[in-house]
């Protein structure tokens, strides 16, 4: 079956097989989203005949490393199979392609969020972020008397949102690993805040948080579900789409503003940082209650001298890795891992791991000493483990805040 980018023409067939692999019937709507944020020549389309049978897509992202240098990353999305062509090989097909194409642009990693935990690893992908969904009961938080607020918080409509949100998360990428930039086309269709995002909840509100100086240094995005109990007491919710900030004091007053809004009994947020400290803001840290932690971003390497040299290491150290993978035999291999500087070697390894490991502990989300206590990373010379964990650790925790 050939494999090859799309045209404009094929967009619409390439919306509909992705979308009915996913079970969504797609709309002219979706058609016109794709043509403004997807980019056709990094599409790939597995045609059987003339129908589209398998669909993967990437976007060129930066993404920040430890230590907040970044390097480009392919950030791969829209993976999908016909119910028809399922188990026959055109996932493979397609993910072996599309490394190819990855390696040849030079981009030194692959990035992606799976619908499901079984799927990547074959692949050389592994889940190198976690993050919290929290859910907090308004009436037992109580904040500390701690950040006071020298600026104020401000809310805003839409169109100044649009304005005022963007500068300020172009701030807060480039401060937290595993993280990547937002571009217009992602603004353009964020603001476009459609009704089936809502899940029976209103339209977002925006507030922005002011420093004293009078710059806006952050932002929440919120919608709102107003409502009662049969006793006649307000039993509303509130859901936390965004919430960044460039100060811990713009971060504490901006989620004082949720937490203190009437009529509301319980807020939501999705997909916070594991390292948030908004536990440590309020006087009950169970009122900030964890249902939910996850896996999110899954990590490829496929050029490991260049990856492991452009992060930071928390402690030296010297470290011999040998790397293996199965599917790009290109990528495996003896490295030696010194001063931060990383270059093949003939060496004798201090440890052995596949790519998939390497992803997971490459950006510090997961620890070298857990995944190797699973029988992940064998290590030759005693200590090895030891000291990878203390070097690959990432302060802050690194966490994907934008989803693609
Ligand atoms: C997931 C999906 C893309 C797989 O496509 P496919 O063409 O059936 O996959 P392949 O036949 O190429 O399988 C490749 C390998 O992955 C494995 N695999 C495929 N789907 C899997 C799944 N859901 N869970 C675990 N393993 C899976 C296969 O067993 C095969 O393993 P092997 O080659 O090591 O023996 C397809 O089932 C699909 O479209 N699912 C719904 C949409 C979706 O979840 N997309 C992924 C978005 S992140």
């Amino acid at each position: 079956m050939e494999i090859r980018p799309v045209g404009a023409d094929e967009l619409p067939q390439f919306v509909r097989a992705d979308h009915a692999g996913f079970g969504f019937v797609s709309t002219d709507d979706n058609v016109t989203d794709a043509q403004q944020f997807l980019e056709l020549d990094r599409t790939l389309a597995v045609f059987d005949g003339d129908e589209i049978v398998g669909t993967a897509a990437a976007f060129s992202f930066e993404v920040t490393l430890p230590g907040l240098a970044t390097l480009p990353a392919a950030g791969v999305t829209w993976v999908s199979v016909l119910p028809t062509h399922r188990r026959r090989g055109v996932l493979r097909s397609l993910m072996v392609r599309q490394l190819d194409d990855v390696a040849a642009r030079g981009e030194p990693l692959a990035i992606l969020t799976a619908s499901e935990g079984g799927i990547y690893e074959r692949f050389g992908y592994g889940p190198a972020t976690f993050n919290y969904d929290i859910e907090l009961d308004r009436s037992r938080v109580e904040f500390r008397d701690v950040l006071p607020d020298d600026g104020r918080v401000r809310m805003v409509d839409a169109e100044a949102a649009r304005k005022l949100l963007p500068p300020v998360f172009d701030q807060v990428w480039r401060a937290r690993p595993g993280d990547h930039r937002r571009n217009d086309g992602f603004w353009d269709y964020w603001f476009q805040d459609k009704q089936q995002w809502r899940e029976g909840m209103s339209a977002r509100f925006y507030a922005v948080h002011e420093s004293a100086a009078g710059e806006v240094d952050g932002f929440v995005a919120y919608r709102r579900k107003t409502g009662w109990d049969t006793h006649g007491n307000p039993d509303g919710a509130a859901k936390v789409d965004d919430l960044f900030a460039t100060t811990w004091t713009a971060y504490a007053a901006l989620w004082r503003h949720v937490l203190g809004l009437d009529l509301v009994r319980t807020v939501t947020a999705c997909d916070r940082p594991a390292d948030d400290p908004l536990r440590w803001m309020v006087t009950d840290p169970r009122s900030v209650r964890v249902v939910a932690c996850n896996d999110d971003l899954w990590v490829r390497v496929l050029d490991v001298p260049r990856a492991l040299s452009a992060r930071s290491y928390e402690t030296p150290g010297r470290l011999v890795l040998r790397v293996e993978d199965a599917l790009r035999p290109q990528t495996a291999g003896c490295y030696v891992l010194d001063g931060g500087v990383c270059s093949p070697t003939n060496d004798a390894p201090d440890l052995v791991l596949d790519v998939a490991v390497l992803g997971s502990v490459y950006l510090g989300g997961a620890r070298v000493a857990d995944v190797a206590a699973a029988g992940r990373i064998e290590e030759r010379t005693p200590g090895a483990v030891a000291t990878a964990d203390a070097m690959f650790r990432s302060h802050p925790l690194p966490a994907s805040q934008t989803g693609f």
